[in-house]
């Protein structure tokens, strides 16, 4: 019986081998596996052996069918492939196929995901707002006046003259006040949009808005907050610096420098030989801010901060040119 079995299987292998045309092989299958095939028949007829033969020649009988279905299909794919139609002169259809190319997030956007996450593991949630703003929203309401000088500060674009595009993301500090009672700790991530471009200015670029309302938040708070983000997006070693300045909806207010990444603190080209580089502004929110959304000033105190994340990008991979980002130069973007 094994005998008979090996032979079957040979022969089949062969047959299968040798035929060129999906009708040969067909013609294989019905003869060695149809319903009235040669190893049909035997597996049909395990029964009527001694019991002592039956499980081995059973195994080895289905082991075989296995194998010679193997090889049809395998032959089977080659015929088809190398038939008339499908046969293209020239094309090896054996070869690998072209690798598709993968994305990844842009530099700016891992960035931005890597300053919010370390401001949300400060209990800070994200809020949004709409790029396309009302002046209200964006000046007046932030203690900007239609004729303060600090308008100049910004080369906003226009719509009309009560729509513009939001040319920082503290317009989402007066919509959520307008939406919340204190306790406030926002972040806010977005595009915003100002009438400039050189090497270190596009007319579009990202900021992340934080805000934090509540009794007794003191400058102290602000410190510490900042001070933190800094260690963590650069490093521990990183010195920062509180230097006084003036936005119109904070005071007191601050511009936070820290030692210079590129440089560490001696002097080069990229902080202009001072050591330091800018990176946030801030403050203690202004009461003026918090008369307009209606928060009680004796009850409540708040900070804010604002940062430039294209600005962070160009420190952390040192970058020195802003146009960059905007290419998408394929060359560029694949680096990070
Ligand atoms: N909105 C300011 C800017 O765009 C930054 C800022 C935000 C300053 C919050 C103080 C508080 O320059």
């Amino acid at each position: 019986m094994r005998q008979r079995l090996d032979d079957i299987k040979a022969e089949a292998l062969q047959a299968i081998n040798a035929a060129d045309s999906g009708k040969d092989l067909e013609q294989i299958k019905i003869r060695v596996l149809g319903r009235k095939g040669i190893l049909t028949k035997i597996l049909k007829s395990i029964g009527t052996l001694p019991p002592e033969e039956r499980p081995a020649i059973g195994q080895l009988a289905n082991r075989y069918k296995k194998e010679i279905e193997a090889a049809a299909r395998a032959r089977e794919k080659l015929i088809l492939s190398s038939s008339t139609g499908t046969h293209i002169e020239g094309l090896d259809p054996t070869l690998p196929g072209r690798p598709l190319p993968m994305g990844t997030l842009h530099p700016i956007t891992q960035i931005m995901d890597e300053v919010c996450s370390i401001f949300e593991r400060m209990g800070f949630t994200v809020a949004k707002g709409p790029e396309v703003e009302l002046d209200f929203y964006n000046f007046e309401a932030l203690n900007i006046p239609a004729d303060h000088p600090a308008r100049d500060m910004q080369d906003t674009f226009y719509i009309d003259h009560k729509v513009l595009l939001r040319t920082h993301t503290s317009p989402i500090q007066i919509r959520t006040m307008e939406q919340q009672q204190p306790p406030v700790r926002i972040i806010a991530p977005g595009k915003v949009y100002r009438c400039d471009s050189d090497v270190t200015h596009t007319p579009m670029f990202h900021q992340v808005e934080g805000l934090l309302v509540n009794r007794d938040v003191s400058f102290a708070d602000l410190k510490g907050i900042l001070t933190t983000f800094v260690h963590q997006i650069f490093d521990a070693e990183t010195a920062v610096r509180f230097r006084p300045s003036f936005f119109p909806f904070t005071e007191p207010s601050a511009e936070i420098d820290i030692q210079c990444v590129i440089c560490r603190g001696s002097g080069c080209r990229i902080c202009s030989q001072t050591g330091w580089l800018e990176v946030l502004g801030a403050g203690m929110v202004h009461p003026e801010v918090f008369r307009h959304v209606g928060y009680d000033t004796e009850e409540f105190t708040g900070l804010a901060f604002g940062l430039g994340i294209e600005r962070i990008t160009m420190l952390r991979y040192g970058i020195d040119d802003i146009r960059l980002f905007y290419d998408n130069d394929l060359r560029f973007l694949e680096q990070f």
